[in-house]
């Protein structure tokens, strides 16, 4: 455990001290037109076990401020029994970076499938709204390292990818704007 930069370990909270699970019934009022569970309804659950375990480390109100791609990999089914498992993967500041790896049960012959693993980037907020310092992590095994850096490095990739974003401009000549279409499914009718 690297401890050498820890000046008060009281400001310091372990990984696990606020790891989260929460399991919940797949409901039939969850699902869609073709008999499967909404993104929405898992989006919901993952923002929930999100700020629990956020709120726990923080000690204090937190918000959602970001959340990374999250790619459906497996339908879920009406019945599933569905965990989310919630883990302090960074903390930066004010703001802290919960992993969640989604699971799915089919009670009935106990196959478990991965149906997700998304990263929501959480704020604390003080009793005046302003983000609040978050306690540093103590990283108690290798994963945890291996969590912490692979979170700042996505952190790193998302700032230099917002500033590309931001460079997105439409070009002034808009024959030229035509002409990039040129090979899309669109018709310009305007
Ligand atoms: C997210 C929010 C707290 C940022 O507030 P802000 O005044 O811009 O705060 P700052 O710029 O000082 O950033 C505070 C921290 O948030 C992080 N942050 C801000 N925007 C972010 C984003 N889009 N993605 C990731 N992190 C972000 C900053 O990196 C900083 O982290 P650090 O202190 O660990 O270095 C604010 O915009 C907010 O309250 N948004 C609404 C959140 C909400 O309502 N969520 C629910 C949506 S329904």
């Amino acid at each position: 455990m690297v401890m050498t930069a820890l000046t008060d370990q009281a400001d310091y909270k372990t990984v696990s001290f606020s790891q989260t699970t929460i399991t919940e019934l797949m409901i039939p009022s969850y699902s869609n037109f073709g008999g499967k569970i909404h993104g929405g309804i898992l989006l919901s659950l993952m923002d929930k076990v999100a700020y629990v375990c956020a709120a726990k480390h923080a000690g204090n109100y937190c918000v959602t401020a970001s959340i990374d791609t999250v790619d459906f990999l497996q339908p879920v089914e009406v019945g599933d029994l569905v965990s989310l498992m919630a883990s302090v993967n960074y903390v930066g500041k004010t703001s802290l970076v919960v992993g969640i790896r989604v699971i799915s049960e089919n009670i009935k012959n106990s196959s478990v499938k991965h149906t997700n693993t998304s990263y929501f980037t959480m704020v604390a907020k003080d009793e005046h709204n302003k983000p609040a310092q978050v306690p540093g992590l103590v990283l108690e095994h290798r994963e945890h390292v291996r969590r912490f850096i692979e979170a700042r490095r996505r952190k790193e990739i998302k700032q230099s990818y917002m500033k590309e974003v931001e460079q997105i401009k439409m070009p002034d000549n808009y024959e030229h704007c035509i002409e990039m279409l040129h090979g899309e499914r669109c018709i310009v009718a305007g």
